[in-house]
């Protein structure tokens, strides 16, 4: 028996699981580090923290799995999309990670759209420009720490980052590369033009594989620390949701997930690169080499629930410490008491900007028709149901372009709440599956990990072997949709009533 290791860099933490040829988890291990928020809509780490991270859990994966070691052959390497690692000429990393949620570069998007024009910028990079996206990050650094920039020779993702560490090698892969608004997505490769308007040289950037694609092996020093062999292969991997797509099977036309992360994402395989002309989806080349996806996000999904939990949930968190039950499911049981539309309060997601549809980084959460008569639990729920409303907008994009996914899997934390897969299942109208998906990212990139170490000849044939679990499914209510779209119409109305308020916010 062979074994893979996919290694998943999140946002709150990274979390590294060894499975066999079959796909079976053998052991599994996550450490958690911290985000930094130096300034109102600012997100930054520190790439040394993931870099601990996953030498602590891959040594803990390596050593209490009871596999030999010679047997374990292959790495991938899933990430945090869009994040900025920027190495000086000596490979030290010359500031905190600038990352996928923070919307300081509303400037340089504007620079950069000013510069190339709306069109050109869609039809080499499948998207606008935005302020989550690479490029823009790279601008804010050459337009407010030209100190910094002047130093920068390596330019790379988070997940790159931990590749560079632990094999010692430059590389990236198309998933991931579509997200840093440098990459000709319909062509594969890099884009001169987008090269020349951010003002870096292409030897900055490290060469692109497709997924699955064996980009190095894991170098001595990796070797010493965490146990593995200099045999182990370490694959291109993936941007987290084009990975964790993979490690759910979703490697065809037709099929679609939703996840309920610290982001959220509406997520659908494309045979070919389908793109919004008003660029409210991403279209991103997926882990299957020559297939492309289109995805819908929500910038505070999970986020806004762990933002509300450890704002004001004090008296929750000691129960669920007293008593052992998990403090979501204590509020779960206090959202479920509210009926559909929490007596009219409504919640707009919108702490850290949106993406999906609106594209605007200044406006930020709101809660909208609070009364006297409210509880916590009105409030609970109303946040689930307001970021549920963001992923429906997510879908109904989706819809516009003619992508019309039949049923949806659900993964994510939020996937584990019976009540928040309702209140998915009941706005989107459709059916919502659910399968063991607590690991879906790093099984995806140990799937691409196996087909890289030829264990498998392509990516189709390894989810067939290796995923096992099989989806539950929730149907919708057709009373219950009528309301929650009923909901959906007033919240949608709110972002166009606010929208000068929140430019006007952002400026004070
Ligand atoms: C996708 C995105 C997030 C991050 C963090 O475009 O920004 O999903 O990858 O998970």
């Amino acid at each position: 028996m062979k074994y893979i290791i996919g290694v998943d860099l999140g946002t709150s933490a990274t979390k590294t699981v060894l499975f066999d040829e079959t796909g079976k988890r053998i052991a599994s291990k996550s450490c958690e580090y911290e985000m930094l928020q130096p300034q109102n809509g600012w997100a930054e780490q520190n790439p040394a923290d993931w870099y601990n991270a996953a030498i602590e859990t891959i040594s803990f994966v390596v050593s209490h799995s009871g596999v030999n070691k010679e047997d374990v052959v292959s790495l991938g390497i899933s990430g945090q999309m869009h994040g900025l690692v920027i190495l000086d000429e000596a490979c030290r990393v010359l500031r905190p990670a600038i990352l996928w949620c923070d919307q300081r570069t509303a400037k340089e998007c504007e620079e950069i759209t000013n510069k190339l024009g709306h069109d050109t910028l869609i039809s080499i990079t499948a998207n606008p420009a935005l302020t989550g996206f690479t490029a823009s990050k790279i601008l804010w650094v050459k337009n407010n720490e030209p100190e910094i920039f002047e130093k920068c020779r390596h330019i790379m993702l988070p997940k790159d980052y931990l590749r560079f560490r632990l094999t010692g090698v430059f590389a990236t892969e198309v998933s991931d590369a579509s997200g840093m608004q440098l990459l000709d997505v319909p062509n594969r490769k890099w884009s001169d033009v987008m090269i020349d308007a951010v003002g870096i040289k292409e030897e900055y950037l490290p060469k692109v594989y497709e997924s699955p694609e064996v980009t190095g092996y894991i170098d001595s020093l990796t070797a010493e620390k965490t146990g593995l062999t200099t045999n182990v292969a370490v694959v291109g991997g993936a941007g987290d949701n084009a990975a964790a797509a993979i490690g759910m099977g979703v490697c065809e036309e037709g099929k679609a997930f939703t996840t309920i992360g610290t982001s959220g994402v509406v997520f659908a395989h494309t045979d070919s690169p389908v793109i919004d002309s008003r660029g409210r989806v991403h279209t991103f080349c997926c882990a299957v080499p020559g297939a492309w996806h289109v995805m819908g996000v929500t910038q505070g999904a999970g986020l806004s629930l762990q933002w509300f939990k450890n704002q004001f949930c004090f008296k929750e968190a000691k129960q669920a410490l007293e008593t052992g039950k998990p403090v979501y499911q204590i509020t779960d049981n206090m959202a479920s008491e509210i009926p559909i539309g929490c007596e009219n309060l409504l919640y707009l997601p919108y702490l850290m900007g949106e993406r999906t549809p609106h594209l605007d980084p200044d406006c930020r959460g709101v809660f909208f028709g609070m009364s006297a008569m409210h509880k916590k639990a009105h409030f609970i729920r109303a946040v689930m149901e307001g970021v549920t409303y963001s992923l429906y907008d997510c879908l109904c994009v989706l819809h516009e372009m003619n992508i019309q996914p039949e049923a949806m899997l659900l993964c994510g934390g939020g996937s584990r709440s019976d009540l928040w897969k309702g209140m998915v299942c009941d706005t989107f109208g459709i059916n919502v599956e659910t399968a063991d998906s607590a690991d879906a990212a790093a099984l995806g990139v140990a799937i691409l990990a196996a087909v890289g170490a030829k264990l498998y000849p392509d990516v189709k044939t390894a989810c067939k072997a290796m995923i096992s679990s099989l989806p539950s499914i929730t149907y919708p209510n057709n009373e219950n949709t009528y309301l929650y779209r009923k909901y959906h119409k007033l919240y949608s109305s709110l972002y166009s009533s606010l929208k000068n308020n929140f430019k006007e916010l952002a400026a004070l």
